[in-house]
């Protein structure tokens, strides 16, 4: 048996295609843990921010040497930076095979044969408006995961100023919902009792296409699965989050109290030059109603500091919103130009030292209001749908809340894929410690 070994960098769509190319080379490859020992490296790129990609040219450059040693080695890029750069990649990188684009990650088995056919370098970057992602029913192996993505929709339609997806996933294509069924079946079937939807913005799903079901209705029947203990999804957008959606968090017992909604900024004047299509307040009563409708959930999001011409103004109205919505969670960045990106273009551009100083001002409240968040649990008793052992500390158990708190605990053997109550007696700044009361 020949060895792969793939890495993966972006969003946990990449780490989903990621599973579904082992999948596809299963019978021929076994995965392996570094790349001395592989006959096959794939390198599964992100482009969302510049320093992403940067990582991909310094670690594909650093694979030279290999190559040069055993010239049978094929080497992959695949993924999001590989679509953007396309035959460009061959030019900086000559020693890579294969240029795979995130639709053409499901045709790599032609593409490795064409390579061993001498046929190679393969750059496959083709957009087809009739791609349909194949069903590949995921078959897990030794230590099984209690916890899986599935990917409901590939691309992104709403082209925000500042994002590269919709170039490198192409348009917004939905996955048929039995497929999806299918999937989530094949996956409980074989022990997973939670899944997280995928989609850059699940709420569209099904919109563009005949008689398939809204999100929420999907989401209904994802969770009526026999065996599937938890939902999660994301992303969200917020101009697309509505009533029916929103009630799937009080209705549905398997959907966990916790929503990803990424806000981006909180100036009106920044939102719309972002294309955002809503404005501070349309997410404010969003927030409200949710919050309405589901008192418990817990919220997370996405900032971007200095977007092209965002003023200190602009950027106090960022803080504002944090301190109003207290998430219990950010991803923050700053804002980083990227071709074709309509904001790359716009000419006011707030230097490198003010975006540093903006982001870790952003760091500065969202601690503490993370810490606050984290304090609120001290003395309460939550589901905890363990996962496994704690990768920092073995002798301890991990697992997520459904308002997906990380939480660590003690407890006897044999808890993994299990639901457990445990009592919060600790927290830190980025998971919370208790004691487990007893399991179901
Ligand atoms: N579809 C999702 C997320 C896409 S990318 C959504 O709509 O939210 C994940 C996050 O990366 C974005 O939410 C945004 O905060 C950030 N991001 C995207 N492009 C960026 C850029 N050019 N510079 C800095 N951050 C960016
Ligand atoms: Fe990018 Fe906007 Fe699409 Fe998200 S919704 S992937 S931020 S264009
Ligand atoms: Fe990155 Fe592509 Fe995902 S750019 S964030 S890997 S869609």
């Amino acid at each position: 048996m020949k060895r792969v070994f793939i890495r993966t960098f972006g969003c946990q769509m990449n780490e989903y295609d990621s599973e579904r190319m082992l999948t596809l080379l299963k019978g021929e490859y076994i995965p392996c843990a570094e790349p001395k020992e592989a006959d096959l490296i794939l390198v599964n790129t992100c482009s969302v921010r510049k320093k992403a990609e940067e990582k991909v040219y310094g670690l594909v450059g650093r694979l030279k040497h290999l190559k040069k040693q055993r010239p049978e080695l094929i080497i992959g890029v695949c993924g999001c930076v590989a679509q953007q750069e396309g035959e460009k990649i061959l030019k900086r990188l000559p020693h890579v095979d294969l240029v795979l684009g995130p639709q053409a990650v499901y045709r790599l088995r032609e593409a490795l044969e064409k390579v061993r056919a001498g046929e190679g370098p393969v750059v496959d970057t083709e957009f087809r408006k009739d791609f349909r992602q194949p069903l590949i029913l995921p078959e897990l192996d030794g230590d099984r995961p209690v916890k899986a993505f599935v990917t409901i929709m590939q691309g992104c339609d709403n082209f925000c100023a500042y994002c590269v997806v919709p170039y490198t996933r192409g348009r917004e294509i939905s996955r048929p919902p039995e497929d999806i069924l299918a999937e989530v079946e094949c996956l409980v079937r074989q022990g997973v009792r939670e899944v997280t939807l995928l989609g850059q913005n699940v709420n569209s799903y099904g919109r563009k296409e005949k008689g398939f079901p809204s999100f929420a209705e999907l989401l209904r029947e994802v969770a009526a699965i026999p065996g599937l203990w938890r939902v999660r999804f994301t992303t969200s957008h917020p101009k697309d989050l509505d009533e029916d959606l929103m009630r799937c968090f009080a209705e549905v017992p398997e959907v966990c109290e916790h929503l990803h909604l990424p806000v981006q900024a909180g100036s009106d004047r920044v939102l719309k030059r972002m294309h955002r299509r809503y404005t501070k307040e349309e997410y404010l009563a969003k927030v409200r109603r949710l919050r309405e409708i589901c008192p418990e959930i817990a919220l997370t999001t996405d900032i971007i500091v200095g977007f092209p011409g965002e003023t200190e103004e602009d950027f106090a109205e960022t803080l504002r919103l944090l301190e109003e919505v207290r998430f219990d969670e950010i991803f923050s960045f700053k804002y980083s130009d990227r071709p074709l990106a309509r904001s790359t273009q716009f000419e006011d551009k707030v230097p490198e030292e003010e975006k540093a100083r903006r982001l870790s001002l952003v760091h500065q409240v969202q601690e503490r209001i993370t810490r606050e968040t984290n304090e609120s649990y001290l003395g309460r008793e939550v589901e905890v749908l363990v996962e496994g052992k704690s990768p920092g500390n073995p002798s301890l158990w991990t697992g997520r809340t459904r308002t997906n708190h990380v939480v660590n605990f003690s407890g006897p053997e044999d808890l993994k894929g299990k639901l457990v109550h445990v009592l919060i007696e600790g927290c830190g700044q980025h998971s919370l410690r208790g004691r487990m009361l007893d399991s179901q």
